[in-house]
């Protein structure tokens, strides 16, 4: 039966490391409550030249190297950012500028920290249908220009950063999948654009990215394990067959929880937010594109990727690498 398949990934990070210890020199926090409270070292943070599209087309253009794809190969481009900078062109249209696109559709979608996990489903979505056999896809945020940076519960989360893989139609890959949403609990992670004074209305200001961390924490330890169960089940799989489970990058108590409910070993959890902070939707790309580089990766392994966000969202890819 044809499945999608990741035949090669990507990734770009801002040039600009921020430590832990650079943060307490400019708010009263420290690397001790930082890193034994998220498992976080250090981040990347966005200059003005590094957009979201500018990191997107980069993490896009080594992902088609690595799969050895040329851009008039790419039928569609579907990007997972909430930080794009301008409403409109899409970040996709921007890349499709940038890399050449020229045969492909482009657009974006917003699932927050989620965002990847939902535009890898999509484009699955579309192979499975026949509607196309090779699409890229890109998770990107700069959530740093959106962050109260007065604001030491949220701001020292985040960094900045874009993954991407270009899947394929093939006859191994994705083994199943799943997704949700819940917006009834849409307050606990919100973020608001400012908009301009219409005939009707006042200009409103917006407001920065504001997080009740512990009920986000608690949802996260509940139901990501109770999701990939869930898929395992549907799949008629078991924990022991996965290889490795590539986890939204958010806090290492978090990863280290789900661990602990599934029963698995915590070496089985790959983790790089010591260095890259929580960067939503480009985590978990970023992560396997750190992991297929590094030689950790077989063809045949199986994988489990699975995410949370804002929404609020979540969901699980499994599948064969
Ligand atoms: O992709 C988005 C998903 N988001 C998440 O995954 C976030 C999930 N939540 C979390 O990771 C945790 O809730 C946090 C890391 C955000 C916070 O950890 P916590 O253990 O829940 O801490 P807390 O909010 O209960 O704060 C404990 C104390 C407070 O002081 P008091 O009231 O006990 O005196 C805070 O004011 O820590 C204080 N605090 C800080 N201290 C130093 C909060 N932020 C900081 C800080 N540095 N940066």
């Amino acid at each position: 039966m044809m499945t999608t398949r990741i035949i090669g990934t990507g990734s770009a990070l801002p040039a600009n490391i921020v430590t832990n210890d650079d943060l307490a020199k400019i708010m009263d926090t420290s690397d001790e409550w930082i890193s034994s409270r998220t498992g976080i070292r250090e981040r990347h943070l966005a200059d003005d030249s590094e957009t979201a599209a500018v990191l997107a087309a980069e993490a896009g253009r080594k992902a088609m190297e690595n799969a050895g794809v040329s851009a008039e190969e790419i039928q569609m481009v579907l990007v997972a950012t909430s930080s794009a900078e301008n409403y409109f062109p899409s970040v996709g249209c921007q890349v499709h500028k940038m890399l050449g696109l020229h045969q492909a559709a482009a657009m974006d979608l917003s699932a927050a920290c989620s965002g990847f996990l939902f535009v890898l489903n999509t484009a699955h979505a579309y192979i499975k249908s026949g509607l196309y056999e090779r699409i890229l896809v890109i998770g990107v945020d700069t959530l740093s220009r959106t962050i109260d940076w007065t604001d030491r519960s949220t701001c020292v989360l985040f960094g900045d950063g874009a993954g991407a893989c270009v899947v394929q139609k093939d006859e191994e890959g994705i083994i199943g999948m799943s997704q949700h949403s819940d917006g009834s609990q849409s307050g606990v992670l919100t973020s608001f654009a400012p908009t301009q004074k219409t005939p009707l209305s006042e200009a409103m200001p917006g407001s920065p990215l504001y997080m009740e961390g512990q009920a986000v924490f608690k949802f996260a330890v509940k139901t990501v394990p109770d999701c990939i169960s869930r898929l395992l089940e549907k799949e008629e799989m078991t924990a022991d067959q996965v290889k490795y489970f590539v986890l939204h990058q958010a806090n290492s108590r978090i990863i280290q929880s789900v661990a602990k409910r599934l029963k698995v070993s915590a070496d089985k959890f790959p983790m790089n937010l010591d260095r890259c902070g929580n960067t939503s939707a480009a985590s978990i790309p970023l992560l396997l594109d750190e992991m297929n580089r590094s030689g950790k990766l077989e063809k045949g392994d199986v994988l489990m990727l699975s995410g949370f966000g804002a929404g609020l969202t979540w969901g699980a890819t499994l599948l064969r690498w």
